[in-house]
């Protein structure tokens, strides 16, 4: 009975949050704007748009060995060997970033592009030249660069030697983010270490549906999360200590996470442990006051590991030296964002048949069939909860400054994406509202610039403000409705929701 008063109550309280909900959204006709001296930009990652794949010297990386060796693990059987040419192509890509406005561009520098040994023994030279190429464009025209070192190409040679849970990457990755300090940091005052490490340690040496592809559920991934969130500190440290002095620049690391609903108030605990295994999992040991991994993960995954005869936790350990060399590592919280998911506890109804970070976290987690669905089936329309993670941080993590560093709608094509632009808009909206309660969020970045190879989907999902032809071998880029919506939000700095584009006004006639 007790349960059921509870339910109703849940349920009640959801009714009322969705009439407020509502109520705002009417309220919402006046234009909203964002705070003074916030920035605003648009993403891309190496491996995604360069294509050269092994052009002028540059190396195989991971997702150039896993797309060749399995094609059939990508959805339309293809892979970033041209993808958009922005090898070639990238003064376009900076035309595109100046019609939109932008104030700055985030793209990532591919590890064995610019050391194809791996190693600082051997510098690439026409890699330097291609990202001073890059960079210099784009300061020409005021645009800042936000450089992220690592977007998941890591070099095959180093994968060949345990890649992320081989704990000398600690160095490797320190001495690869020196050259990139050294080269490009007289005029890069944004540099993020790593992309999601979600996505490189669970899904890369967790459940293999990602380059490169080892299957070792709650184990070799979590040697990848500790190696890395170290490594990250490592190119932390010397950044602060040799670099900042003279270059002046900003470091961090990009996180991303889903906001885990919970299904009723009995689920609140579980759904907050759901989020200290995603979100707080490499965001606790840097952003927390006391450092190392969330409790919850430590007490869980040690007390799963006895039960199943380990004879240690397969969560390593961190000593003190480490816990504090983490700790504080980052000048700003760099979160990607796209979607949520309801979360319940797992009362046995799911029983994982072998150590996992699944079986460690024990939740369930769903995303009901009326969300609204994009061209990615895990991606649904959820910008309630952008504000709700946005909140979360700031409570968690003493209101850290955020940099949005991704958000994005993905659909099968077509330049006429009004879906796209609701998904923007509604997002920035919220966004707005948990500024307004106080959350330190200082910019914001679009996923995507542009279409681009999407991992395992191939180029079935598209994800960009422009539309790009991989038919022709220009790859000619064409304006979404939602870039000229952006341009507009970019250029009043104003969420405007009635706002109409008038598509003459970009340059649609010089063929784009
Ligand atoms: C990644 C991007 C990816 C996007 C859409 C993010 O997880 O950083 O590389 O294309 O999401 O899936």
């Amino acid at each position: 009975m007790a349960r059921i008063t509870l339910s109703l109550v849940f349920i009640c309280s959801f009714i009322v949050f969705m009439s407020e909900c509502q109520k705002i959204q009417e309220d919402r006709q006046v234009p909203r704007k964002f705070p003074e001296g916030f920035i605003f930009g648009a993403a891309t990652a190496s491996y995604q748009v360069e294509g050269g794949w092994d052009a002028d010297g540059k190396a195989e990386s991971i997702w150039d060995y896993y797309s060749h060796k399995n094609p059939e693990l990508i959805a339309d059987l293809t892979n970033g060997d041209i993808a958009n040419d922005s090898y070639n192509q990238y003064k376009r890509d900076i035309e595109m970033l100046r019609e939109l406005g932008l104030d700055f561009y985030r793209f990532s520098i591919s590890w064995p592009r610019l050391l194809p040994t791996s190693f600082p023994d051997k510098i690439n030279e026409a890699g330097v030249q291609y990202y001073n190429n890059l960079i210099d464009e784009l300061v020409k025209y005021n645009i800042q660069p936000m450089v992220t070192l690592y977007h998941w190409d890591l070099p095959q040679k180093l994968q060949n030697m345990g890649g992320w849970t081989n704990p000398h990457i600690i160095d490797w990755f320190t001495d690869y983010a020196k050259i990139a300090f050294d080269k490009f940091g007289d005029r890069v005052k944004y540099w993020i270490t790593i992309n999601q490490p979600m996505s490189v340690c669970h899904s890369g040496y967790g459940e293999a549906t990602k380059a490169p592809g080892i299957k070792s559920p709650g184990q070799a991934e979590y040697i990848c999360s500790k190696n890395l969130l170290l490594a990250h500190a490592k190119a932390f440290r010397l950044y602060d200590e040799i670099y900042r002095p003279i270059q002046n620049g900003n470091i961090s690391i990009t996180i991303h996470s889903f906001w885990d609903e919970p299904e009723t108030e009995d689920d609140i605990q579980i759904a907050n442990d759901s989020l200290q295994f995603m979100l707080g999992h490499y965001a606790y040991p840097i952003f927390s006051e006391t450092g190392g991994f969330p409790k919850v993960m430590i007490e869980k995954i040690a007390a799963k590991s006895q039960e199943q005869g380990f004879s240690r936790s397969r969560l390593p350990d961190l000593t003190t030296e480490e816990i504090e060399m983490i700790r504080g590592s980052s000048d700003f919280l760099g979160l990607n964002f796209y979607t949520s998911r309801i979360i319940r506890k797992n009362n046995n109804e799911i029983k994982y048949p072998e150590p996992s970070y699944f079986d460690d976290v024990n939740a369930i987690d769903y995303q009901p069939a009326d969300w609204i669905e994009e061209a990615s089936e895990i991606f649904k329309v959820t910008p309630w909860g952008f504000r709700k993670i946005l909140m979360w941080i700031k409570a968690e993590y003493n209101n850290p400054p955020i940099i949005i560093t991704e958000n994005g709608f993905s659909s099968r094509g077509g330049l006429n994406d009004t879906d796209r632009v609701d998904f923007y808009r509604s997002y920035l909206d919220a966004m707005l509202d948990a500024i307004d309660e106080g959350a330190n969020v200082i910019g914001y970045t679009t996923w995507s610039l542009m279409d681009n190879f999407e991992w395992t989907k191939g180029y079935t999902e598209r994800f960009g403000l422009y539309e790009v032809n991989y038919e022709s071998p220009a790859r000619t880029r064409t304006p979404r409705k939602s870039a000229f919506v952006y341009k507009e939000i970019v250029r009043s700095r104003t969420l405007d929701l009635k706002y109409e584009p008038d598509t003459s006004l970009m340059n649609i006639d010089k063929g784009y």
